[in-house]
């Protein structure tokens, strides 16, 4: 059985008075992975920043494990904030060495010594980077970077991993390589997956479902691949099919 990781009840977030994103309903379940389609400003990455618990909603309830966190204070926050990992597009690296960029995340958690040392490592082997710990992190290639960004999530663990556009400047190699990683962290750690992206065929490959949120509403939320094949509405049929401009 699947259980309920969010659940998200009208919620609406305004910039400057004007609404930028409405949610009515939404529910995630543990253990899945979700693809975030839309096109540019139909605000994904505004759904993933409140989801992270980086910014609050205007209006409405956002409920993680249970716990209102619009009522929560700060070190629950925090503490809830803890169980996410989230990787951008272009990820910021500290200008120090990749061991140190990825035991930050774990030192800030509170672990050392021997323990660091070896989440580090396998961590970094785990994206097929045991040689480049003592490398300067922001000397590395785009693909070596997002993997880098993918061995912090892999050394912290996650219930919860939120990629907002992960590939979107990737050659297609890289791609194929960061989606296989992503696909493997779900499967070994049982992560919960959320990748917003523009890539169709990535939505594909790797999503179990898909949202696609339409000037800041959410039009739609259905598994893969019926989303593709039978969509609910009008607005996600033109753009699956590639036929909505934007
Ligand atoms: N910090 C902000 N201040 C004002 N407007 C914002 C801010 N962040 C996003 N927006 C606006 O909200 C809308 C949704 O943005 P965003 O969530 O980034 O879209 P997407 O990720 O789908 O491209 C856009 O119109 C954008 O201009
Ligand atoms: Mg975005």
């Amino acid at each position: 059985m699947h259980k309920t990781l969010f659940e998200l009840e009208d919620v609406i977030k305004k910039y400057d008075k004007v609404p930028v994103l409405h949610v009515k309903n939404l529910k995630l379940e543990e253990n899945e992975i979700y693809a975030i389609m839309g096109p540019n400003g139909s605000g994904k990455s505004t759904l993933l920043k409140l989801l992270n618990l980086l910014d609050e909603p205007s209006h409405g309830k956002i409920i993680f494990q249970g716990v209102d966190t619009g009522k929560a204070g700060d070190s629950v926050r925090l503490r809830l904030r803890r169980q996410m990992c989230m990787v951008f597009q272009h990820t910021y690296m500290f200008n120090t060495s990749v061991y140190n960029n990825v035991s930050y995340g774990l030192r800030l958690r509170g672990i050392k010594g021997p323990e660091l040392q070896s989440r580090v490592k396998e961590a970094l082997s785990f994206v097929g980077m045991s040689d480049f710990g003592k490398r300067n992190a922001l000397k590395l290639s785009g693909g070596e970077t997002q993997r880098v960004a993918l061995a912090r999530a892999v050394a912290i663990r996650p219930r919860i991993l939120l990629l907002d556009e992960p590939t979107a400047n990737l050659d297609p190699d890289s791609v194929a390589l960061i989606e296989r990683l992503v696909q493997r962290i779900h499967e070994t750690i049982h992560t919960t997956v959320l990748i917003v992206t523009h890539n169709l065929f990535q939505a594909k490959r790797l999503a179990d479902e898909a949202i696609f949120l339409y000037e800041g509403n959410l039009i739609e939320k259905s598994p893969v691949p019926q989303i593709f094949t039978e969509p609910q509405s009008e607005v996600t049929r033109r753009f699956v099919s590639g036929t909505m401009v934007y």
